[in-house]
């Protein structure tokens, strides 16, 4: 029976690629492997082991990477009992060095990674990184983006005067919290807000919104087409 039931998810699967450009997910249930990368807390990270554990989303963290050694998101690696690493980030300051970028290639394919989510990581992820993980980059960004990409995002939304912001799942492309978004929730902007409450609210958002997006994915229920993505 569960047979049956993964035969008739993988062809349903299969007839959907078909019809797009490409597929993100094409794997069996249960087996889907999730690299993550992250600079800090691990509120994230945290959101989305639990709802790996709780079956929420149908995958298993295969590992945790971090460039800071001493970051929250390993501590709770170890909490959680996922496999962890810190990998320096090398000589540069906003992104990795050419033998940093090697070494997590190396790690994130010795893992099995089908899908790297990266969850606060500080660093930008350039060229042969994104050539090894073509579309399989997903990241988070506290606003709804096109709007206010970039650092701090939720002081830009304030600073403007906006009366909504938000959060946004988009695909990494080579652009600046740039590629194709995959969905989006939206957060009140309160008069009373400093940019502390405005950010704690929208990161409870994420930790809604990301679990859901990647349940989807390892699920094979998103494809991209151009800049769109589709649901089904
Ligand atoms: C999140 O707010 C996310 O939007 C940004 O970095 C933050 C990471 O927080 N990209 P945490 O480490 O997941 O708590």
């Amino acid at each position: 029976m569960l047979h049956l039931a993964k035969f008739v998810h993988l062809t349903s699967v299969l007839s959907f690629v078909r019809r797009l450009d490409y597929q993100i997910c094409v794997t069996q249930m249960g087996e889907y492997r999730l690299g993550i990368l992250g600079s800090g807390k691990g509120s994230n990270m945290v959101a989305i082991a639990e709802a790996c554990r709780a079956g929420r989303i149908p995958a298993q963290i295969a590992i945790v990477l971090s460039d800071v050694a001493e970051a929250g998101i390993l501590q709770q690696a170890e909490r959680f009992g996922v496999p962890f690493a810190h990998i320096p980030p090398g000589k540069y300051r906003t992104k990795l060095d050419e033998d940093a970028e090697r070494s997590y290639i190396e790690r994130l394919t010795e893992a099995r990674v089908d899908l790297i989510v990266l969850a606060g990581f500080m660093r930008i992820l350039k060229g042969d990184f994104l050539k090894a993980f073509a579309n399989r980059v997903v990241n988070i960004h506290p606003s709804l983006l096109p709007a206010f990409p970039g650092l701090e995002a939720w002081k830009q939304a304030l600073d403007h005067g906006v009366k909504v912001t938000g959060c946004t799942v988009h695909f990494v492309d080579q652009g600046v919290d740039s590629g194709p978004i995959v969905a989006q929730q939206t957060v009140s902007v309160h008069e009373a807000d400093t940019p502390q409450t405005l950010h704690a609210r929208i990161q409870q958002a994420e930790r809604e919104l990301y679990p859901k997006v990647l349940g989807a994915l390892a699920e094979g229920r998103i494809a991209v087409k151009g800049r769109q993505t589709i649901w089904r």
